[in-house]
């Protein structure tokens, strides 16, 4: 939940978060059925935390956003349909939020928000972009994946080394105890000259690895494999970062998405853009992974430009596919 004046950042009052981890990694992935049900036995009990946690009343909320869109058709539904009945019995209008757009902008409840212009690196379980973001609604794809995304490549790898769900995380802690350089990884599209990025080749030569090791490879081979794939991941993220910044011509990069919270891309960002002269701005770690905060925050910021389209109707739909730009 989000208080927004005319102008300036809006501040965060509360918010609440169900993580579906525990849920998920019984099944070693997101079963979307199971995703969507628990959406429903969710929903209300956290609104109700949410408004508990900030001291507002419901008759003061003055409008209602959802994440309309890109994503798992039933648990995008679940959402909709919560907004609208909420909104529709409070007599306030509704917003249709895109979730990139949420990540995107997740960093202005920072404590050191950046300012526009900005490049933007999205890596989430989903989507792999660069953005030239001047402002909200402002966006300028620069590049993206071709097949997975980076998110996608950790999960992948990680369920090849038999680590269990979410992959990124897990991989990310075992890579801790290795050592990158002991496995020779691809880096595709490294130097094509582009900003898009491919990272279906990684996952295809881990397997390699994987099925050369045997079902006998020790925890420390595992361990390096982690490394090296966390590294050719990292590089990857890190060198287009760099060209897409060289290629704007600015000063600031915003990271965001789940992949955003991955220790090693960060100090090796942090690196790279220090000697640059580059100012590297991340959500807070909380607010990393999916959250209602950042769908609240992109609906104010689009309230306060004049740029949301609030609905008085009540008739919503859901965008399991949406691009941003289109947003
Ligand atoms: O943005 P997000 O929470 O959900 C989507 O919208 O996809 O991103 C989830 C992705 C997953 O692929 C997860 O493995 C990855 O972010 N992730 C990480 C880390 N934490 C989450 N990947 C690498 N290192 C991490 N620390
Ligand atoms: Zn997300």
């Amino acid at each position: 939940m989000v208080e927004c004046g005319a102008t300036g950042v809006p501040a965060l009052l509360a918010d609440a978060l169900h993580s579906q981890i525990d849920m998920h990694h019984a099944y070693g992935g997101v079963v979307p059925e199971l995703a969507s049900r628990d959406h429903i036995r969710r929903v209300l009990p956290l609104t109700r935390q949410v408004l508990a946690k900030s001291r507002v009343a419901i008759d003061d909320v003055d409008v209602v956003a959802f994440t309309q869109g890109p994503g798992l058709a039933g648990a995008l539904l679940v959402g909709a349909g919560f907004a609208c009945a909420l909104a529709a019995a409070l007599g306030v209008p509704v917003i249709g939020v895109h979730h990139l757009e949420g990540h995107l902008l997740s960093p202005f409840l920072s404590a050191d928000p950046p300012e526009f212009p900005f490049v933007a690196l999205l890596v989430s379980g989903g989507h792999t972009q660069l953005m030239r973001v001047d402002d909200v609604a402002s966006y300028e794809l620069l590049g993206e994946t071709i097949d997975d995304a980076a998110g996608e490549a950790f999960d992948k790898s990680a369920k090849l080394l038999g680590l269990g769900y979410p992959g990124g995380p897990a991989l990310a802690r075992l890579a801790e105890f290795g050592d990158a350089s002991v496995f020779d990884l691809p880096r595709p599209l490294l130097h094509s000259g582009t900003l898009d990025f491919s990272f279906a080749g990684l996952k295809t030569a881990v397997r390699t690895h994987v099925l050369k090791l045997g079902s006998n490879v020790c925890e420390q081979d595992k361990a390096h494999l982690a490394a090296a794939t966390q590294q050719a991941i990292v590089d990857v993220l890190v060198r287009k970062s760099i060209a897409a910044l060289k290629a704007t011509g600015l000063k600031r990069l915003v990271v965001a998405g789940g992949v955003g919270a991955n220790t090693r891309l960060r100090e090796q960002l942090n690196a790279e853009c220090a000697k640059r002269g580059i100012k590297v701005h991340y959500p807070e770690l909380a607010l990393c992974s999916d959250n209602g905060a950042m769908i609240a925050l992109a609906a104010a910021m689009r309230l306060q430009r004049g740029l949301a389209k609030p609905q008085l109707d009540y008739a919503f739909n859901v965008l399991p596919r949406w691009p941003l730009h289109a947003a």
